[in-house]
This record gives C-alpha cells, sequence and structure tokens, in this order.
C-alpha cells in the first residue's frame, strides 16, 4: 500500500486550526470537515488531531494493544471537577498524566457493582424516581408542554444521586433546579470553552475562572459532606453505591479506596449519567413521534408484557423493541459524539497508508462511524429500530457501533443507563399518550460536553384504559 497524506483544511499561520472550530459546538465542526475531507483528516488545535469517520479506520483503533485513551485536553479541563475518578484518570502512562493505581483499584471494584446483581440492587430507586416524574406529568395535565430536556434530566440526575450516594436531589419537588444541577451545568460548559480556546484566550478569561473554582468548590463541599457522614455512621442497609465505595476492600491492592477518590467517583457519576441519559431518552422520544409506526410497537409491547401491573425487574429483558428503539437513537444522535484514543508508538493506520505518531489524538466520529453506507446501508438516515433485532446487529462488522466508547475504558454505567431509560419509557407508555406540544418540530441540536435536543416540548394525555 503506497503511503498517502493525510488532508488537512488550510491551517492560520500561529493559530492552526482553532479559527475553524465553533467551542460551542465541536462535533458539529467536525462533520462538517468530514462532509469535505472524508474518512481521514487532521486538524492542528493543541495536539494533531486526526479525525476517523469509517468503521474501517475506526475499528483499527479500537485495537487495545495499539491504541489507549490517554486523558485529552478536554478532559483535563474536567479533571479541575472530577480529579482522579474514573472518567478523567489514566489507566496508563500517558503523555501528561501517568499510570495512576486509583483507575485500577475503583474499576475492581465498581465494574461489579454496575453488573446484573448490582443494577437489580439498584432497581426500586431507579423506579422511585421515575414514578415521580411520571406523577409530576399525570398533575400537570393534558395540556402542559414538558420541556423534555429539563424534565428527563431531573429524572437521571436524581436516579444517580439516589443511587450512587443515597442522595435526593428532589429535582421534581422544585421549580429551580437544584444548586449542585446548576453549578455542574456552569463548571461543564466553561470547562467545554476552556479546552477549546487558546492558553492565551483562556488568560483573559480569568474571571470566569474564578467562578468555574468557586462552583467546583461548593459541589465538592456538598459531596465530601455526606460522604464523611456515611463513614462516621454506617449504613448497612442502604442499596447504593457508596457503600461499596467506602467500605470494600480491592482484592489486588488490599486497600479501600479513599475518601477523596470516592467522591471523586460520586461527582463523576452525577457528570457522566446525567447529561448522557437525559439526551438519550429525549432523543428517543423525538425519534418516536416522528415514527408512529414505531411508536405504536412500543406501545404494544408495553402492553404486552406490563399490561396494568407495576413494572417488574423481570419484565425489562423482554422489552426488546424499547431496547432496540434506545440502540437506533445512540446510533443516530450519540449524547457523546467524539471519543478519543492515542497511539501508543509511531504507527500506520490501513495497512500503511496513514502515517500516524505517538503524540497524535485519534478521534473517533460517532456520526460518521454510524453513518458509514458500508455498515448500515444507503438507509442510514432513517430511524429502524428492526437493525438491532433478531441478531442484525450481531452480524455488523466489529466496532460498528460506539455509542458507549471502547474496552477497558467503555462506559462503565452502560447496563445503569440501558435499565433505567427502558424502566423509564416502559412506564410512560403504560401510563400516557405522548405527542409533540409543536407538531411542526424539527430536532435542533444544542452542545454542552453532550449533544441533546433543543427546544423539544411533549404533551401527554392519560391513556383511557389505565387506572
Ligand atoms: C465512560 C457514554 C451513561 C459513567 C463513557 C464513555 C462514553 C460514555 C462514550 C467513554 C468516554 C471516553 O472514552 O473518554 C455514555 C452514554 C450514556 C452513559 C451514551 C447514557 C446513555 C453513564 C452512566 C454512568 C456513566 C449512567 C454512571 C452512573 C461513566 C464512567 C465512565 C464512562 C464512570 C468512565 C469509565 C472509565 O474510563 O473507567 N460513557 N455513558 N455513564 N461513563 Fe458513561
Amino acid at each position: 500500500v503506497q503511503e498517502v497524506p493525510i488532508p488537512q483544511p488550510p491551517p492560520t499561520m500561529l493559530l492552526g486550526n482553532f479559527p475553524d472550530m465553533d467551542p460551542s459546538f465541536p462535533a458539529r465542526e467536525i462533520q462538517r470537515f468530514a462532509d469535505i475531507y472524508g474518512e481521514i483528516y487532521f486538524l492542528e488545535l493543541a495536539s494533531r488531531t486526526v479525525v476517523l469517520s469509517t468503521q474501517e479506520l475506526i475499528n483499527e483503533v479500537c485495537d487495545q494493544e495499539r491504541f489507549h485513551k490517554d486523558i485529552p485536553r478536554t478532559l483535563l479541563e474536567a479533571r479541575a471537577l472530577t480529579g482522579d475518578g474514573l472518567f478523567t484518570s489514566a489507566h496508563e502512562d500517558g503523555l501528561v498524566l501517568k499510570r495512576e493505581e486509583n483507575w485500577w483499584k475503583a474499576h475492581r471494584l465498581l465494574v461489579p457493582a454496575f453488573g446484573p446483581l448490582g443494577l437489580r440492587k439498584m432497581f426500586d430507586d431507579m423506579l422511585d424516581i421515575s414514578a415521580q416524574m411520571v406523577l409530576r406529568w399525570d398533575r400537570m395535565g393534558e395540556h402542559h408542554a414538558i420541556d423534555c430536556s429539563g424534565d428527563f434530566t431531573r429524572l437521571a440526575f436524581d436516579t444517580i444521586g439516589l443511587c450512587s450516594f443515597g442522595y435526593r436531589f428532589n429535582e421534581f419537588y422544585t421549580d429551580e433546579v437544584h444548586p449542585f444541577a446548576k453549578q455542574m451545568a456552569d463548571v461543564l460548559k466553561m470547562s467545554g470553552q476552556r479546552a477549546n480556546r487558546t492558553v492565551l484566550e483562556n488568560m483573559l478569561h480569568r474571571w470566569e475562572e474564578h467562578e468555574r473554582q468557586d462552583n467546583i468548590k461548593k459541589m465538592h463541599d456538598l459531596v465530601n459532606q455526606i460522604v464523611a457522614e456515611r463513614k462516621t455512621s454506617p449504613k448497612p442497609d442502604a442499596k447504593d453505591l457508596l457503600n461499596t465505595m467506602l467500605f470494600s476492600v480491592d482484592r489486588d491492592s488490599g486497600e479501600t479506596l479513599s475518601e477523596q477518590n470516592v467522591a471523586n467517583n460520586v461527582v463523576t457519576f452525577l457528570v457522566a449519567g446525567h447529561e448522557t441519559t437525559s439526551a438519550t431518552l429525549s432523543f428517543m422520544w423525538y425519534n418516536l413521534l416522528k415514527h408512529p409506526e414505531a411508536f405504536h410497537k412500543a406501545q404494544k409491547e408495553v402492553d404486552d408484557i406490563v399490561g396494568d401491573q407495576v413494572l417488574s425487574l423481570d419484565m425489562l429483558p423482554k422489552l426488546t423493541y424499547i431496547d432496540a428503539c434506545i440502540k437506533e437513537t445512540l446510533r443516530l444522535n450519540s449524547p457523546i459524539p467524539l471519543v478519543s484514543v492515542n497511539p501508543k508508538e509511531d504507527t500506520s493506520l490501513a495497512g500503511g497508508k496513514y502515517r500516524v505518531k505517538k503524540g497524535d489524538v485519534m478521534t473517533i466520529n460517532n456520526k460518521g462511524l454510524h453513518h458509514d453506507p458500508m455498515v448500515w446501508g444507503q438507509d442510514h438516515n432513517e430511524f429502524k429500530p428492526e437493525r438491532f433485532l433478531d441478531g442484525k446487529f450481531q452480524a455488523l462488522p466489529p466496532n460498528s457501533w460506539k455509542p458507549f466508547g471502547n474496552g477497558l475504558r467503555a462506559c462503565i454505567g452502560r447496563g445503569f443507563a440501558e435499565q433505567e431509560m427502558v424502566a423509564n419509557t416502559a412506564m410512560i407508555l403504560q401510563r400516557f399518550s405522548p405527542e409533540m406540544a409543536d407538531l411542526g418540530y424539527d430536532l435542533m441540536i444544542k452542545s454542552t460536553l453532550t449533544i441533546k435536543p433543543d427546544g423539544f416540548f411533549m404533551k401527554v394525555r392519560r391513556r383511557p384504559h389505565k387506572s
């Protein structure tokens, strides 16, 4: 194979491709260039950023022998908030961070806690929060326009608060969002902006950095207080993750996690799990309401399996069509649109065609991957949950669908999110017939650290035969 130079959009002197990036929506810019340059191109940003947009190339960088997650600049900024929590710590030596044992310890302790048995324990708490949402929708009545992003964020945030550290944010009982949620949104927004600015530009935004640090302190004060309380007065019967994190001993090191690391992980779960889950649910409802035949299939599935009963854990694996709607939504609208890995050594891609270096950042562009016509066919733009049914998905080439990231560093909360989303969707379909508040609404997207629908509202009518 002959080596070919990787194309680059024309850079600006001194600033490289920084002026090409819109800090308020990096994924859109990344896709804009993918439309022009195709399967691979690079941008001169803080590092040389090589963007990949086909299954074939992305499959290659999913090989954990040759590529690994090295905490990129976007995540280094978020570390001011989440420290050595799982998302933002290094499991191997990288260019900036050295291997952190705390990642391994927390990973070993938490993988089982997020596994099937751990999730079983958390089901009642998930149902508790979903029931609060359904009740609120019911009481607001059929003329009330539900702000989907707002309410699903309340749902996801309250659910993680309760399941991870036994704390009730009670977002469904107040109109104002909890100060913690507001502080988190502000910190994430500012961290994202900082990551996409030059060092010089960041120096000019010093007052903003002051505000960011102040918010971070307030958030940690709350979490530290709860963690310390549990440590001094343990609650052996609590079913949340906090007990596992504080009191389990890691078999390899013989140690427990430090209080500081536990707090960092609690904050990490709140950050990593609330917007992603909320965005997926909003996107899914948008897709369902735009596709009445899919909506009716989903509702029929709930009628057949749940009927008038209270939803129970053993019903969830039978709700396969709802699960497929969620997976198809994650294909079309991945809330984390970009994930990056680094080559461990200088190497090449596509059998020697493209040369890449150790310091390069390989960006997996989910939009490109999830629309690769070689994998998903010519109808890749269409919402078709059937793609994920009857073993069709399993027959696709490896690494064709990556909304939850890759390998060892893939999402630890995937099962948690799936259980919560299927349960919540089933409860809504059982009780209500939702429709779009504005029948002419077409999807608009906004971006913070995740992407989510903008201005999407639903109305719900109680189904006649339900008690
Ligand atoms: C990692 C997506 C829900 C906790 C990730 C990554 C992705 C992702 C793409 C990899 C990021 C990277 O490589 O840099 C999602 C999506 C979700 C979701 C699409 C919902 C639909 C959750 C939930 C939690 C969670 C509910 C916690 C309760 C985490 C953590 C990591 C992670 C801790 C870091 C894992 C590690 O590196 O050890 N997630 N996530 N996520 N996610 Fe999720």
